[in-house]
């Protein structure tokens, strides 16, 4: 076979899996970049041990804990406390103060993995004095890690970096007012969990998410193909109320989107955009 029948086959063979992975689970990675998903299923592949992708579909077919174990695979739930702190430091110059000029406000984070994210803004808002005024609304496809982002527990071994984020951050108390330490692990305080609604929402299949005043969605659109970042920064759009904020990961921007005009540009390095009053 040539080189190119090869790679041909296998672009089909990844294909027919997601397409199985849609039909029996319902989750819809078809749209995903195409280069990261074919990463993924190779790593499961090798670490199952198995001979080719066709193995593969036989079992993603008949063994739902196989399937969990894929899931995992796709949805890359890397994350940290304070991300980017000059990120947070953005938020709380730039963000914050049209927040504070609502009595209440709403503020989705998309793709929220383990919580970290929302529990940096957490304390931001807590510092500004705006904890109590806001709903934060925390969603991600996968349950699992949703799950501990509800828990709020995390390994003792990374609050040295989770401190110097926050500190870079701007932030202005001592990180350890924010956990308790529990044996090996430091546990999110309870405060910090109030207002904060846990919920499962899937980018790719789910709805608009009420009339928010901030969207973070950090890092999750890097893994979508074009197609499905415009879907997605549509349904953002359509999300926020007018004046509302548009917070991405560094590497993601909304320039190529049929929404890109909609927007105004607050902070072009930290990603930060804001849905214009048409
Ligand atoms: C790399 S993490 C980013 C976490 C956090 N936003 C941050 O920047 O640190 C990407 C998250 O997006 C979630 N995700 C991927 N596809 C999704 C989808 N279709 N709908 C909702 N969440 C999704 C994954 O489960 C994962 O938790």
């Amino acid at each position: 076979m040539c080189e190119i029948e090869q790679v041909e086959n296998e672009r089909i063979e990844v294909q027919l899996l997601l397409e199985a992975i849609f039909l029996k689970y319902g989750y819809d990675f078809r749209k995903y970049a195409s280069a990261h998903t074919k990463r993924r299923l190779e790593h499961r592949r090798t670490l199952e041990g198995l001979p080719n992708m066709s193995a593969m579909q036989h079992l993603l077919l008949n063994d739902e804990m196989f399937f969990n174990r894929l899931l995992l695979d796709l949805s890359i739930n890397v994350t940290e406390m304070f991300r980017d702190p000059w990120f947070y430091k953005s938020v709380r110059e730039l963000v914050v103060p049209y927040l504070q000029t609502y009595p209440f406000a709403k503020v989705w984070h998309a793709g929220c993995s383990a919580g970290q994210e929302v529990y940096s803004m957490g304390i931001v808002l807590h510092e500004e004095g705006m904890k109590e005024r806001v709903q934060m609304y925390a969603t991600d496809f996968n349950e699992l890690i949703l799950a501990k982002a509800k828990d709020g527990i995390y390994p003792m071994n990374l609050v040295r970096e989770y401190t110097a984020n926050y500190q870079q951050a701007g932030g202005k108390r001592s990180f350890s007012d924010y956990y308790t330490a529990d044996y090996d692990n430091v546990v999110i305080r309870r405060f910090l969990k109030e207002h904060v609604l846990f919920s499962s929402h899937n980018l790719v299949t789910d709805g608009v998410f009420g009339e928010m005043n901030a969207i973070f969605c950090r890092n999750v659109l890097i893994y979508f193909n074009r197609d499905l970042q415009n879907r997605v920064l549509n349904l953002f759009y359509e999300s926020l109320c007018p004046g509302g904020f548009l917070c991405l990961g560094s590497k993601e921007n909304i320039k190529f989107s049929d929404v890109a005009h909609k927007f105004e540009v607050v902070a072009e390095r930290e990603k930060i955009y804001r849905k214009k009053r048409m």
